[in-house]
């Protein structure tokens, strides 16, 4: 009996020394130790032994499960250790490796434009106000003292989208909607898209974008607004920058005028620069104080109130600022252009 014993027990060392996963070695327990093993089947027998033998052939057999125990449970370290170490090195991460780019976006540079003026004009106590781009030619025309028989309504600069419909050809519709619903004091910008039938080229697009302002309070004069665009220059062009007021007309305003600041790129000494075509400035906006007419169609007493307004192109602040020679470029969406303003 003790022969048999020592064989099992050699048999159990050799079948662990082979056994490579814990499936396995679940298995071996089973049939070494389990019910149904050689173990099992060898203590059976011992009640055909002499009483006397009984005890010691009960302890050797106990030390041999104990042995065979111990050693499954050497067994299940190693293979556990191993499994961990497989696990780590599958999932393992070379952080050496470069990573993977995200495409990124930048804003198109119309927009970093325009939040630079917004910044610009929040900073000064202006809101920012939203008007439609389909306006009534009340809106558009009729209320900014346009009579019906003025060339900016003619059919070949204005969309009509319907019956006393247009797409608007100006963002001074949005002052009229500002008076109707506001009262002073007034300090408004309306940034937005306009349309006109223009071909297309270098410098025209039937498409653009205009910033336009309001101020409408008791006391406001021409000062308040050559003091408020000399502001809004200095701003954007830095320090040095000066503007030049030119008469001109528009039949919302009265008196009117061009805003002409001093070129960025040549310092205003014209020269012979590219940019202001050497004549040392740049036209940027047109202006004027606010018709007595207009003001008295929205509600607003023209004795008690004055205002100023202006209308800014974005399209010509954006291709001066970056020096793009192409107006249509701000409109093709050509990722190889857009990417070149990213900040
Ligand atoms: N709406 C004018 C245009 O499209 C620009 C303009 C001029 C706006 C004078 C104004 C203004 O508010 O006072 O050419």
């Amino acid at each position: 009996m003790k022969e048999q014993l020592k064989a099992i027990g050699e048999q159990a060392d050799r079948a662990l020394e082979k056994v490579q996963s814990l499936s396995e070695l679940d298995q071996l327990r089973v049939s070494f130790l389990g019910k149904k093993g050689p173990l099992t089947a060898l203590l059976k027998q011992m009640g055909s032994l002499p009483p006397e033998e009984r005890p010691t052939m009960g302890q050797l057999a106990n030390q041999m499960r104990q042995h065979i125990e111990e050693h499954i449970e050497a067994r299940l370290a190693v293979l556990k250790a191993l499994e961990i170490k497989k696990t780590f090195e599958a999932e393992s991460v070379d952080v050496t490796l470069p990573g993977v780019k995200l495409p990124k976006g930048n804003l198109h540079p119309l927009n970093q434009v325009l939040d630079d003026m917004i910044d610009i004009f929040q900073s000064m106590g202006f809101d920012v106000v939203d008007g439609p781009e389909i306006e009534t030619e009340y809106y558009n025309f009729e209320a900014l003292n346009i009579p019906a028989d003025h060339p900016a309504r003619d059919m070949q600069d204005t969309f009509y989208v319907g019956d006393h419909l247009v797409l608007r050809s100006q963002t001074s519709a949005a002052q009229i909607r500002t008076m109707e619903t506001r009262k002073p004091p007034i300090r408004v910008i309306c940034p937005g898209r306009v349309f006109r039938a223009d071909e297309v080229d270098a410098t025209h697009s039937p498409v653009f974008h205009q910033i336009e302002g309001l101020v409408v309070d008791k006391g406001i004069t021409m000062c308040d607004l050559k003091g408020c665009l000399e502001q809004v220059a200095r701003e954007i062009y830095g320090p040095d920058a000066k503007i030049k007021f030119r008469p001109s007309f528009f039949p919302f305003t009265e008196p009117s005028v061009e805003v002409d600041v001093s070129c960025p790129e040549c310092g205003g000494h014209g020269d012979s620069c590219r940019i202001c075509k050497g004549t040392g400035w740049i036209e940027i906006l047109g202006a004027g104080m606010v018709h007595p007419r207009v003001l008295a169609g929205c509600g607003i007493d023209p004795e008690e109130y004055t205002g100023f307004a202006f209308g800014i192109g974005l399209d010509r602040l954006t291709t001066t600022r970056y020096k793009i020679s192409d107006i249509r470029l701000l409109f093709e969406n050509d990722l190889r252009f857009l990417t070149q303003f990213d900040r």
